[in-house]
């Protein structure tokens, strides 16, 4: 490969494989394109969940995000460590995870913590749990507009807000839509389809402020719909694969302003079969939800990938080649990424002395919870 290649690192022969490089400098070309959209960056409330990098979130703060979203109690930790404005724990806790919420809440009062509800089994276990410590739970409505993942359907909503509005601990933020569901690829067609499934949320607002209720505000989308839902007013803004990038993405927002800023390094292990290639690259560093292929190795974008077994990615490909077993391979993840073996990702980072702050990441990788 010719060394111009934008995600060729130095060094080729100490990394130890699967590894991950992330390029900060494109990173930050990602961060500025999300203000660019949002149009403020106050605008903007991001997931942690892709990159799930204390650095990441650095960058980000010090172009003047403050608030973000996570998933996980590991990402909510590594949140609480960058000193963020606002944390929103974006899945509705159980009551073993609202205990933690509450702790982290009392421990760190320079933060502002919220969490999502969708029920009334819930909305009254937080209540009373907060109660007891004698503390306040900011919450956001989760609405179900079309992804039948989480939520309350908009047509029920309006009751349930209206009660949380009444309750003593809780202080009502408003409503969180993820439309995740909405992808796509012709921009015109995913504005009409994220526009027709806002419109039962439009209408809810409606609905509560009539009631005498008020939505002090709104989160919505993620990254394929982030560009439809930052031409509203008055809502906040939260994707997350923006920040890395992905293939997958790519092929559903082609006009996006994002560059791909992660690349995977696996290494060719094996050649079990005529045609058939083995590389370090197994479900057990790397894990999707997503159909084959995951990947795309560069190189070889015409392989067929067989499948992965735990530490090994097999695939076949016929073209004539050169390839020795130990050969270094970069390669773009599609989506759905899920980087397990973040350890090595460290040791890559120490080597090339990306980001120039190798300890704070290798802190990072270490303390988050995946
Ligand atoms: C609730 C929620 N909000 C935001 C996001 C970010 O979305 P995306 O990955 O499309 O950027 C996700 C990602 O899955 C999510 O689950």
């Amino acid at each position: 490969m010719a060394k111009t290649l934008w995600y060729k690192v130095e060094n080729e022969d100490q990394i130890i494989t699967p590894a991950l490089f992330v390029y900060p400098e494109r990173i930050k070309n990602n961060i500025e394109s999300m203000i660019r959209i949002s149009g403020d960056h106050q605008r903007l409330i991001p997931h942690v969940k892709t990159n799930k990098m204390r650095a990441v979130v650095k960058m980000q703060m010090e172009l003047g995000i403050k608030q973000f979203k996570c998933a996980t109690l590991g990402e909510l930790q590594m949140l609480i460590s960058c000193g963020v404005e606002h944390i929103l724990l974006a899945i509705q806790p159980t009551k073993e995870k609202m205990r933690h919420f509450l702790e982290a809440q009392a421990k760190h009062t320079e933060i502002s913590f919220s969490t999502l509800v969708d029920n009334e089994f819930s909305l009254n276990l937080f209540s009373k749990l907060a109660a007891a410590q004698n503390q306040k739970i900011n919450l956001w409505v989760d609405i179900n507009n079309g992804m039948n993942r989480t939520g309350i359907t908009p047509d029920k909503a309006a009751d349930f807000y209206m009660k949380l509005m009444i309750q003593p601990q809780i202080i009502a933020k408003g409503l969180h839509i993820y439309d995740g569901h909405i992808r796509p690829p012709l921009l015109e067609e995913r504005i009409e389809k994220c526009n027709a499934a806002f419109k039962s949320v439009a209408e809810l607002i409606k609905t509560i402020e009539d009631r005498g209720g008020e939505v002090p505000n709104h989160i919505t989308g993620g990254s394929p719909s982030f560009y439809p839902h930052a031409q509203r007013e008055h809502n906040l803004l939260s994707p997350g694969t923006t920040l890395l990038w992905d293939l997958g993405y790519k092929r559903i927002w082609k006009e996006a302003p994002f560059q791909q800023a992660a690349v995977l390094a696996t290494r060719l292990i094996s050649k079990p079969s005529e045609n058939i290639y083995c590389f370090d690259l197994g479900h057990k560093a790397l894990a999707s939800e997503m159909p084959l292929p995951r990947v795309q190795i560069f190189g070889l974008e015409e392989a067929i990938h067989k499948g992965q077994s735990e530490e090994h990615l097999m695939v076949e490909y016929q073209q004539e080649n050169d390839f020795k077993i130990g050969d270094l391979f970069y390669v773009m993840i599609i989506i759905g990424m899920n980087i397990n073996n973040l350890k090595y990702a460290i040791l890559i980072l120490e080597v090339q002395g990306m980001f120039g702050e190798v300890t704070k990441l290798e802190h990072t990788f270490k303390n988050a919870s995946f």
